[in-house]
């Protein structure tokens, strides 16, 4: 039995992602909570023929109290998207509240949960929610996510697209690692499973890196005011869930990058952090998930000049956007 909850679950991610996960034959019960429009979603969804038992709940009457109460795996994309011009650290202003009431909910009512964070800015809301964690007493950094497998989902796409053989887009994996913005977006296209053509010089080198780091701002500016990317992070935040959900049920081998506390795993952490050569708190790294949540912390494996450049480069903003996280909460006591 997985109960999953979605919060911001009438949103452009929140829909086709509770659309994904009620088709998730693994999920026994999906709850719904939004500001608006949850019964009708809920509604909506619970005609569709797969097992999980659907609730939709509004903020009275305790809506975030029931539908946070017996969850297994909470998925937060509730927040603001970013607008042609925007950084996604300008959504800060709006999304810290948002996530610091909503993990307020889930400290009190799911604290056993798997958190899984999609509202940006992702390098700062995830130290949010660590921080109310840790002001309730239940933090435990096994269980919180950052979610950041749209990038390795782009990351496959475009790698597929140059190889000139899209079928291939789902068996390649590249690793991406660091954060969830810009230059903190560290893909490390030595290790993909499918080696890069020998055409790929250093120029299409560095052109397709930036292109899996700035691949949000493609679709903002598509979009022309309408939001960010929807669809594709739905598909990507099903797929990092079914992945928690897996290894939750006990599948094992399961290693994915996402942002994690580098506690989560003392040993992984400490060892991360002299590859990095910095003190850092949080970081997107290959994780191996078993049960209880984060099983290990991987190292990145060996990586070319070119990379190296790439880490140094996302971890000065990567310390300014956790610092901002932290010290949100240490405001708001
Ligand atoms: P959206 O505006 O379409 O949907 C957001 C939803 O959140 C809305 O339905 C809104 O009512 C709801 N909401 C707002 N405040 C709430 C609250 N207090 N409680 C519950 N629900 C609340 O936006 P979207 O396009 O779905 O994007 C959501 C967030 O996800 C944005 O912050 C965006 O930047 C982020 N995002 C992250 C990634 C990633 O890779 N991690 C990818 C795409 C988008
Ligand atoms: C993305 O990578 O598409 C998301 O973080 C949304 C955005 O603001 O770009």
């Amino acid at each position: 039995m997985v109960k999953a909850v979605v919060l911001g679950a009438a949103g452009g991610i929140g829909q086709p992602l509770a659309l994904l996960l009620k088709a998730n034959p693994l999920v026994t019960e999906l709850g719904l909570y939004d500001i608006v429009n949850t019964p009708g979603v809920a509604a909506d969804l619970s005609h569709i023929s797969t097992p999980a038992k659907v609730v939709g709940h509004l903020p009275p009457d305790d809506g975030l109290a029931k539908v946070l109460t017996g969850a297994d795996v909470v998925v937060i994309p509730a927040g603001v998207p970013r607008k042609p011009g925007m950084t996604r650290d300008d959504l800060f202003k709006i999304n810290a509240g948002i996530i610091r009431d909503l993990a307020t909910g889930v400290a009190k009512y799911a604290p056993n949960a798997f958190v899984l964070v999609i509202s940006n800015p992702v390098n700062s809301t995830v130290p949010i929610v660590t921080e109310v964690f840790k002001q309730h007493g239940v933090f435990n950094p096994k269980r919180i996510f950052g979610v950041t497998t749209l990038d390795v989902v782009r990351a496959s796409t475009f790698v597929a697209e140059i190889v000139g053989d899209l079928s291939k887009a789902p068996s390649i994996k590249v690793p991406v690692v660091g954060g969830h913005s810009g230059v903190t977006i560290v893909p490390l296209l030595s290790q993909s499973s499918t080696p890069l053509p020998s055409s790929v010089d250093q120029g299409a080198l560095e052109k397709l890196t930036y292109r899996i780091q700035y691949g949000g701002d493609e679709v903002v500016k598509a979009k022309d005011g309408a939001g960010s990317a929807t669809l594709s992070m739905a598909y990507a935040g099903a797929d990092f869930a079914n992945s928690v959900i897996k290894a939750l049920k006990g599948e094992s081998g399961i290693v994915v990058p996402t942002f994690v506390h580098l506690t989560a795993d003392a040993a992984g952490g400490e060892a991360l952090k002299k590859e990095l050569g910095k003190e850092l708190d949080f970081f997107s790294a290959p994780v191996e998930l078993g049960p209880d949540g984060v099983k290990s912390i991987k190292s990145l494996g060996k990586l070319t000049d070119y990379e190296k450049k790439l880490v140094e480069a996302a971890i000065p903003e990567l310390e300014t956007n956790i610092e901002k996280g932290i010290t949100f909460i240490a405001g708001s006591k």
